[in-house]
């Protein structure tokens, strides 16, 4: 019976892992055929002993022999039969990005004004001068130029880098009637030094509403309940400024202090900060991008992005948003 065993050890042979395990656990498991046969040998007569164990240490050793002559075939063996190579090897690390702050706080933008139905428009970085100036009310050597000092392409003063998304706006509205709600986040270009307060290049996100008698307190509690979603209860002032585009036209500034009821985003630092410029549509806009002034009323608000990421994350340096360090970039991993 034993000889008979080595015989079918030997000649055996299996092409998956399981087969081979479960010839392993028939031979040399606990419950297998060798412990059984080791446990026989006390009942074997003592002249026979000898050879029954020798018989069992061969089988013993074909079975071990075998399992790893399979074992060996199985890894050289075609990729097909050994899809997932070797199963007990350690994984290796997975690297995972993390979300740029200035996408996560964009994000959060576009989450607040989509649930009041504002759609996203987007449009080219490289503009010409009617959709970032003229039609916006600014025509040539309007002294209000240069309040956004301007990248020209080269050769062709009618084309430049857009100073704001505003150009967008623009061009939504030449393409659509009212009544228009969307916002068009975006880079945008200037013409200044690089300081830790500001850069050449920054992020936009403006918006535009136009309907049927649109008015300022549309206005200002759309900005308000959009503070409030980003910020946590917030305080917002609006005082009187001017943009060529808007009549009349004013900046926001949120309250940014221990005192008062915010949430844990706003600790740091106290006082009136300014995030965005806003107003009415001036009545010429709109009749520049054919929409009727006489019908219709809308307003329009700019804010930077950048900016407001570096208050919520309370970092102090507009150049490592854009320096690629990924000692800084690493911190957000695990915000969404
Ligand atoms: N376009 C302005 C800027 O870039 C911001 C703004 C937009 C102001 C809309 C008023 C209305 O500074």
């Amino acid at each position: 019976q034993l000889r008979e065993h080595i015989e079918a050890v030997r000649a055996f042979s299996a092409e998956t892992p399981e087969a081979i395990e479960a010839f392993r656990i028939k031979y040399l498991g606990k419950k297998g055929l060798l412990n059984t046969f080791f446990q026989e040998l006390k009942n074997i007569p003592n002249d026979q002993k000898k050879d029954f164990g020798q018989a069992v240490n061969e089988l013993k050793v074909a079975a071990t022999e075998k399992i790893a002559t399979l074992r060996e075939g199985l890894q050289a063996g075609e990729p097909s039969e050994n899809l997932f190579g070797d199963l007990t090897r350690p994984g290796e690390p997975l690297l995972l990005g993390a979300r740029h702050p200035v996408s996560i706080v964009r994000n959060q933008i576009i989450d607040i004004f989509s649930s009041i139905g504002f759609t996203v428009s987007e449009g080219p970085e490289i503009e010409d001068d009617w959709h970032n100036f003229t039609a916006l009310n600014l025509p040539e050597h309007h002294p209000a130029r240069d309040m956004q000092d301007t990248f020209f392409i080269q050769t062709d003063p009618d084309i430049l880098l857009r100073t704001h998304t505003s150009s967008v706006q623009v061009r939504y509205m030449e393409n659509h009637t009212p009544p228009i709600r969307t916002i068009s986040p975006g880079r945008v270009y200037r013409n200044e030094a690089i300081s830790a307060r500001s850069h050449c290049f920054f992020h936009q996100v403006e918006g535009l509403y136009i309907d049927k008698g649109v008015s300022f307190a549309d206005l200002k509690q759309t900005l308000q309940y959009f503070t409030t979603a980003l910020f946590g209860k917030s305080k917002i002032r609006l005082r009187p400024s001017y943009f060529p585009f808007t009549e009349p036209s004013a900046e926001v500034d949120v309250y940014w202090g221990l005192e008062s009821e915010t949430d844990y985003r706003m600790t740091k630092g106290t006082g009136w900060l300014e995030i965005m410029g806003c107003g009415m549509v001036d009545p010429n806009v709109l009749d520049n991008c054919g929409i009727d002034s006489r019908e219709y009323s809308g307003f329009a608000f700019g804010m930077g992005i950048d900016r407001i990421a570096l208050l919520l994350y309370q970092v102090s340096d507009i150049r490592l948003l854009s320096e690629n360090d990924l000692r800084f970039l690493k911190q957000f991993k695990s915000i969404v």
